[in-house]
């Protein structure tokens, strides 16, 4: 940061959430966040999902404080906390290798943090805020390089959101965890025609969270033992080759399988965890329904720990396929938009495919769907006006 004065240092990011299509669940060390398995996502584009960050440093701050969404937030928490000192220790460094620039080392930090997407949506917003924290500390401080160690630490899935378009996190052998980070396997701009869906399914109660499910199921079960060790080694080979020779029914079954065998895993966990609701089911058997009756696999869905589908397709197919969500799914007819984000263009949907699908219409059981692609990751936003704190460096 530059030249001390009293008026706070601020600088505002973004950064993009992620879906694992290979997907990480359970870890070997549970303070630095390493996994028993690697795993690899596609960075979702900021237009539709985003984490916005603004960062103050200045020397009249008396604490370290964290607003998230509106609302000031412990930042003690240990995760906040290990990514705070991780970027003030980088800064250190660098400062005593030689660089001037780390003049507000010894002072302490505004953050304010918010989601463009309701929190009420049940997305995973960890990934998007650490990644985004980490990022803007480090603008903060003049730290460089690959932050993703960082990202981490505060939230496993986070380091992937360090980077856009397709991700690796590598598991990595080291016990300091150095080696365990994320990689870029392909930018966003290597498959244009690939378009992701998130369908918003309705859900009543708040399911396990991913830090404690994941340790009963290391502690529980033998199937997530077994794909760690023999299963998550080769697909993640199968699935870089899908995704650089843009094979998308290569891709779709793996993902799709790579899904169902994290879901498998979380009812093989005792006592079991379901994160799958009856409209998550629903869309399952649609998808396949849908791309038997083409006779080849045009969609594939992805499930995190919850019930919202996440859905790939190829552009050519998306308004057929909204309109098929659409048609099962029948939505509030006086509600908001059932489509947000990306455009999607009319389609008419044949008998013949309705009677294909043959499934029971759910009303409501989807809320919405946000349109989107895959996307670039963390950068700065250089426009003054969008800092979340005022010149004061508190909330504006
Ligand atoms: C199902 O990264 O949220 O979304 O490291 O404990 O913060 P912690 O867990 P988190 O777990 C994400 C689990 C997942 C799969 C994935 O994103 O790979």
């Amino acid at each position: 940061m530059p030249e001390d004065n009293d008026n706070p240092y601020l600088v505002s990011c973004s950064a993009p959430v992620n879906i694992a299509v290979i997907k990480y669940w359970g870890k070997r060390d549970e303070d630095l966040i390493l996994p028993i398995n690697s795993s690899l996502s596609v960075t979702l584009h900021q237009d539709q999902l985003k984490t916005t960050t603004t960062v103050a440093v200045s020397r009249l701050f008396k604490e370290d404080r964290l607003w998230l969404n509106g609302k000031e937030e412990d930042i003690t928490h240990p995760r906040l906390q290990s990514c705070l000192r991780e970027i003030r220790r980088l800064a250190r460094k660098r400062r005593n290798d030689g660089n001037p620039d780390s003049a507000g080392l010894s002072h302490k930090v505004h953050i304010c943090s918010v989601n463009n997407f309701p929190t009420a949506a049940g997305l995973a917003s960890s990934a998007a805020g650490f990644a985004c924290l980490v990022y803007s500390l480090a603008q903060a401080f003049g730290v460089e390089g690959d932050l993703s160690g960082i990202a981490r630490q505060g939230s496993g899935s986070a380091c992937r959101s360090m980077y856009g378009g397709f991700v690796e996190w590598k598991m990595g052998s080291r016990e300091d965890g150095k080696d365990s980070v994320a990689q870029q396997v392909e930018p966003e701009s290597h498959w244009p025609e690939l378009r992701i869906l998130v369908l918003v399914a309705s859900a009543k109660r708040k399911p396990i969270g991913s830090t404690s499910g994941m340790q009963t199921s290391v502690q529980t079960s033998l199937l997530l033992k077994h794909r760690a060790e023999s299963v998550v080694p080769r697909r993640m080979d199968e699935m870089t080759e899908a995704i650089r020779r843009k094979d998308f029914p290569a891709f779709a079954e793996l993902t799709m399988k790579d899904s169902n065998q994290f879901h498998a895993s979380c009812l093989d966990t005792y006592p079991p965890i379901f994160y799958l609701s009856s409209v998550s089911q629903q869309v399952i058997h649609l998808v396949h329904r849908y791309n038997r009756h083409y006779g080849e696999t045009r969609v594939a869905y992805s499930f995190d720990a919850g019930p919202n589908a996440v859905i790939f397709t190829s552009q050519q197919h998306v308004p057929e396929f909204v309109q098929v969500v659409q048609h099962f799914f029948p939505p509030d007819a006086n509600g908001e938009d059932f489509i947000k984000g990306l455009p999607v263009t009319d389609a008419v949907l044949s008998e013949e495919l309705k009677q294909a699908v043959g499934l029971e219409p759910m009303p409501k059981g989807i809320n919405y769907i946000i349109s989107t692609k895959a996307g670039p990751g963390p950068r700065v936003i250089s426009d003054p006006s969008q800092h979340l704190l005022s010149s004061d460096g508190f909330p504006k």
